[in-house]
Protein backbone atom coordinates (compact mmCIF):
# COMPACT_ATOMS: atom_id res chain seq x y z
CA UNK A 1 0.00 0.00 0.00
CA UNK A 2 1.13 3.18 -0.75
CA UNK A 3 1.24 6.08 1.94
CA UNK A 4 -1.66 7.58 0.45
CA UNK A 5 -3.91 4.53 0.59
CA UNK A 6 -2.33 4.00 4.19
CA UNK A 7 -3.61 6.63 5.25
CA UNK A 8 -6.70 7.05 3.18
CA UNK A 9 -7.45 3.18 4.72
CA UNK A 10 -7.48 4.72 8.43
CA UNK A 11 -9.74 7.44 7.43
CA UNK A 12 -12.38 5.47 5.83
CA UNK A 13 -12.08 2.88 8.59
CA UNK A 14 -12.40 4.98 11.77
CA UNK A 15 -16.18 5.32 12.72
CA UNK A 16 -17.84 6.68 15.80
CA UNK A 17 -17.82 4.34 18.42
CA UNK A 18 -20.85 4.39 20.82
CA UNK A 19 -20.27 1.22 22.73
CA UNK A 20 -17.39 0.26 24.15
CA UNK A 21 -15.81 -2.62 26.41
CA UNK A 22 -15.10 -2.49 29.76
CA UNK A 23 -11.87 -2.93 29.18
CA UNK A 24 -8.61 -0.07 30.36
CA UNK A 25 -6.43 1.59 27.25
CA UNK A 26 -3.09 1.35 28.64
CA UNK A 27 -1.73 5.38 29.44
CA UNK A 28 1.72 4.37 27.32
CA UNK A 29 -0.63 3.74 24.69
CA UNK A 30 -2.51 6.70 25.46
CA UNK A 31 0.82 9.27 25.77
CA UNK A 32 2.31 7.53 22.58
CA UNK A 33 -1.03 8.71 20.66
CA UNK A 34 -1.12 12.14 22.12
CA UNK A 35 3.08 12.78 21.45
CA UNK A 36 2.37 11.82 17.62
CA UNK A 37 -0.66 13.98 17.23
CA UNK A 38 0.63 16.87 19.00
CA UNK A 39 2.94 17.38 15.55
CA UNK A 40 -0.40 18.89 14.19
CA UNK A 41 -0.36 22.56 12.60
CA UNK A 42 -0.83 25.22 15.52
CA UNK A 43 -1.40 28.66 15.40
CA UNK A 44 1.98 30.48 15.66
CA UNK A 45 2.88 26.94 16.67
CA UNK A 46 1.45 28.28 19.81
CA UNK A 47 0.56 24.77 20.72
CA UNK A 48 -2.55 26.21 22.71
CA UNK A 49 -3.68 22.92 23.58
CA UNK A 50 -4.54 20.73 27.03
CA UNK A 51 -5.80 17.38 27.30
CA UNK A 52 -7.02 15.95 30.48
CA UNK A 53 -7.33 12.08 30.44
CA UNK A 54 -10.37 11.08 32.85
CA UNK A 55 -9.91 7.18 33.81
CA UNK A 56 -10.88 7.51 37.21
CA UNK A 57 -14.03 6.35 37.85
CA UNK A 58 -15.12 8.61 40.68
CA UNK A 59 -14.40 11.60 38.38
CA UNK A 60 -16.02 10.25 35.82
CA UNK A 61 -19.01 9.84 38.14
CA UNK A 62 -19.08 13.75 39.04
CA UNK A 63 -18.62 14.74 35.34
CA UNK A 64 -21.76 12.72 34.76
CA UNK A 65 -23.61 14.15 37.60
CA UNK A 66 -22.79 17.86 36.29
CA UNK A 67 -24.25 17.08 32.68
CA UNK A 68 -27.54 15.56 34.20
CA UNK A 69 -27.31 18.78 36.67
CA UNK A 70 -26.78 21.11 33.84
CA UNK A 71 -29.80 18.82 31.94
CA UNK A 72 -32.18 19.03 34.90
CA UNK A 73 -31.88 23.23 35.33
CA UNK A 74 -33.17 23.17 31.46
CA UNK A 75 -35.91 21.00 31.78
CA UNK A 76 -39.36 22.35 33.17
CA UNK A 77 -38.64 25.45 31.47
CA UNK A 78 -41.06 24.66 28.05
CA UNK A 79 -42.91 21.92 26.78
CA UNK A 80 -40.74 21.51 23.74
CA UNK A 81 -37.49 21.35 25.11
CA UNK A 82 -38.70 19.13 27.19
CA UNK A 83 -40.38 17.08 24.51
CA UNK A 84 -37.09 17.00 22.88
CA UNK A 85 -34.59 16.37 26.24
CA UNK A 86 -37.33 13.22 26.70
CA UNK A 87 -36.12 11.31 23.40
CA UNK A 88 -32.25 13.61 23.53
CA UNK A 89 -31.06 13.23 27.18
CA UNK A 90 -29.60 9.63 26.78
CA UNK A 91 -27.42 11.50 23.72
CA UNK A 92 -25.52 14.25 26.29
CA UNK A 93 -24.36 11.10 28.38
CA UNK A 94 -22.67 8.33 25.84
CA UNK A 95 -19.70 9.57 27.36
CA UNK A 96 -20.85 7.01 30.29
CA UNK A 97 -19.57 3.84 29.22
CA UNK A 98 -16.48 5.02 27.69
CA UNK A 99 -13.09 3.38 29.45
CA UNK A 100 -11.16 6.94 28.66
CA UNK A 101 -12.45 10.36 28.46
CA UNK A 102 -10.21 13.08 26.85
CA UNK A 103 -11.28 16.48 27.55
CA UNK A 104 -10.09 18.65 24.80
CA UNK A 105 -9.01 22.20 25.86
CA UNK A 106 -7.82 25.32 24.20
CA UNK A 107 -5.90 28.29 25.92
CA UNK A 108 -8.81 31.28 25.69
CA UNK A 109 -7.73 33.80 23.31
CA UNK A 110 -5.48 36.52 24.28
CA UNK A 111 -7.86 39.90 24.35
CA UNK A 112 -4.69 42.10 23.38
CA UNK A 113 -5.02 40.61 19.61
CA UNK A 114 -8.39 41.48 19.25
CA UNK A 115 -7.81 45.13 20.94
CA UNK A 116 -4.94 44.85 18.28
CA UNK A 117 -6.73 43.47 15.51
CA UNK A 118 -9.90 45.55 16.03
CA UNK A 119 -11.62 42.15 15.86
CA UNK A 120 -15.18 41.62 17.17
CA UNK A 121 -15.28 40.21 20.26
CA UNK A 122 -18.44 38.06 19.83
CA UNK A 123 -16.42 36.08 17.51
CA UNK A 124 -13.91 35.17 20.25
CA UNK A 125 -14.32 31.44 20.72
CA UNK A 126 -13.68 31.28 16.91
CA UNK A 127 -9.84 31.37 17.53
CA UNK A 128 -7.15 29.78 16.59
CA UNK A 129 -6.62 27.63 19.33
CA UNK A 130 -9.67 26.15 19.15
CA UNK A 131 -9.03 24.93 15.62
CA UNK A 132 -5.14 24.13 16.34
CA UNK A 133 -6.62 21.82 19.19
CA UNK A 134 -9.57 20.37 17.03
CA UNK A 135 -6.35 19.76 14.35
CA UNK A 136 -4.82 17.88 17.44
CA UNK A 137 -8.06 15.95 18.44
CA UNK A 138 -8.11 14.93 14.69
CA UNK A 139 -4.61 12.91 15.03
CA UNK A 140 -5.61 11.82 18.18
CA UNK A 141 -8.97 10.08 16.61
CA UNK A 142 -6.74 8.96 13.59
CA UNK A 143 -4.26 7.09 15.53
CA UNK A 144 -6.91 5.44 17.74
CA UNK A 145 -8.31 3.99 15.13
CA UNK A 146 -4.23 2.83 13.87
CA UNK A 147 -4.21 1.05 17.38
CA UNK A 148 -7.83 -0.37 16.97
CA UNK A 149 -9.10 2.20 19.60
CA UNK A 150 -12.57 3.12 19.16
CA UNK A 151 -13.30 7.29 19.54
CA UNK A 152 -16.14 9.76 19.75
CA UNK A 153 -16.03 13.11 19.47
CA UNK A 154 -18.92 14.80 21.00
CA UNK A 155 -19.67 18.36 21.89
CA UNK A 156 -22.81 17.72 23.79
CA UNK A 157 -21.63 17.27 27.03
CA UNK A 158 -20.11 20.78 26.79
CA UNK A 159 -23.13 22.42 28.11
CA UNK A 160 -22.05 21.52 31.81
CA UNK A 161 -18.39 23.10 30.58
CA UNK A 162 -18.36 25.45 33.63
CA UNK A 163 -19.60 22.66 36.40
CA UNK A 164 -16.71 20.35 34.48
CA UNK A 165 -14.24 23.28 34.22
CA UNK A 166 -14.61 22.86 38.27
CA UNK A 167 -14.92 19.06 38.71
CA UNK A 168 -11.72 18.56 36.68
CA UNK A 169 -9.85 21.70 38.20
CA UNK A 170 -9.32 23.29 34.77
CA UNK A 171 -7.76 26.59 35.13
CA UNK A 172 -9.76 29.86 33.87
CA UNK A 173 -7.40 30.32 31.10
CA UNK A 174 -8.42 27.35 29.06
CA UNK A 175 -11.66 26.66 27.26
CA UNK A 176 -13.42 23.18 26.90
CA UNK A 177 -13.21 22.49 23.11
CA UNK A 178 -14.43 18.80 23.48
CA UNK A 179 -14.55 15.63 24.77
CA UNK A 180 -13.00 12.94 23.11
CA UNK A 181 -14.65 9.04 24.34
CA UNK A 182 -11.74 6.12 23.79
CA UNK A 183 -11.91 2.80 23.91
CA UNK A 184 -12.09 -1.08 22.93
CA UNK A 185 -14.91 -1.78 20.68
CA UNK A 186 -16.35 -4.98 19.55
CA UNK A 187 -18.51 -3.52 16.56
CA UNK A 188 -18.38 -0.49 14.18
CA UNK A 189 -21.15 0.78 12.78
CA UNK A 190 -22.06 1.52 9.28
CA UNK A 191 -20.30 4.63 7.29
CA UNK A 192 -22.93 7.68 7.36
CA UNK A 193 -23.37 8.81 4.10
CA UNK A 194 -21.04 12.01 2.96
CA UNK A 195 -22.08 14.22 0.37
CA UNK A 196 -20.80 13.71 -2.90
CA UNK A 197 -17.56 16.08 -4.42
CA UNK A 198 -20.12 18.26 -6.34
CA UNK A 199 -22.27 18.80 -3.35
CA UNK A 200 -19.18 20.11 -0.92
CA UNK A 201 -16.20 21.40 -3.23
CA UNK A 202 -16.26 23.82 -6.23
CA UNK A 203 -12.96 24.78 -8.23
CA UNK A 204 -13.00 28.22 -9.02
CA UNK A 205 -11.01 28.54 -12.35
C1 LIG B 1 -17.81 18.62 16.50
C2 LIG B 1 -18.48 17.27 16.64
C3 LIG B 1 -19.36 17.08 17.69
C4 LIG B 1 -20.00 15.85 17.86
N1 LIG B 1 -20.82 15.69 18.95
C5 LIG B 1 -21.42 14.50 19.13
C6 LIG B 1 -22.24 14.29 20.28
O1 LIG B 1 -22.38 15.17 21.12
N2 LIG B 1 -22.85 13.09 20.41
C7 LIG B 1 -22.67 12.08 19.48
O2 LIG B 1 -23.24 11.01 19.67
N3 LIG B 1 -21.88 12.25 18.40
C8 LIG B 1 -21.24 13.42 18.20
N4 LIG B 1 -20.42 13.59 17.11
C9 LIG B 1 -20.19 12.46 16.16
C10 LIG B 1 -20.96 12.65 14.86
O3 LIG B 1 -22.33 12.38 15.07
C11 LIG B 1 -20.36 11.69 13.79
O4 LIG B 1 -19.03 12.07 13.54
C12 LIG B 1 -21.14 11.72 12.48
O5 LIG B 1 -22.44 11.23 12.64
C13 LIG B 1 -20.45 10.88 11.38
O6 LIG B 1 -20.25 9.55 11.79
P1 LIG B 1 -18.79 8.89 11.81
O7 LIG B 1 -17.96 9.68 12.79
O8 LIG B 1 -18.96 7.47 12.24
O9 LIG B 1 -18.22 9.00 10.43
C14 LIG B 1 -19.77 14.80 16.93
C15 LIG B 1 -18.86 14.99 15.90
C16 LIG B 1 -18.20 16.20 15.76
C17 LIG B 1 -17.20 16.38 14.64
Amino acid sequence: MNRFESLAEIIRSRRSIRTFRNETVKPEIIEKIIESAVLAPSNNNRQGWKFYIITNKYIKEQIISDVESELDQITGKSEVIDDVMKSYRANFLIFKNAPVLLIACHLKPNKFNFRLFDIDDTNRHFTGELISTTLAVGNIMLLSEAENIGTLMMTAPLIAADRIKKTVKIPGKYSISSFLCMGYYDKKPDTPERKKFNKIAEFIN
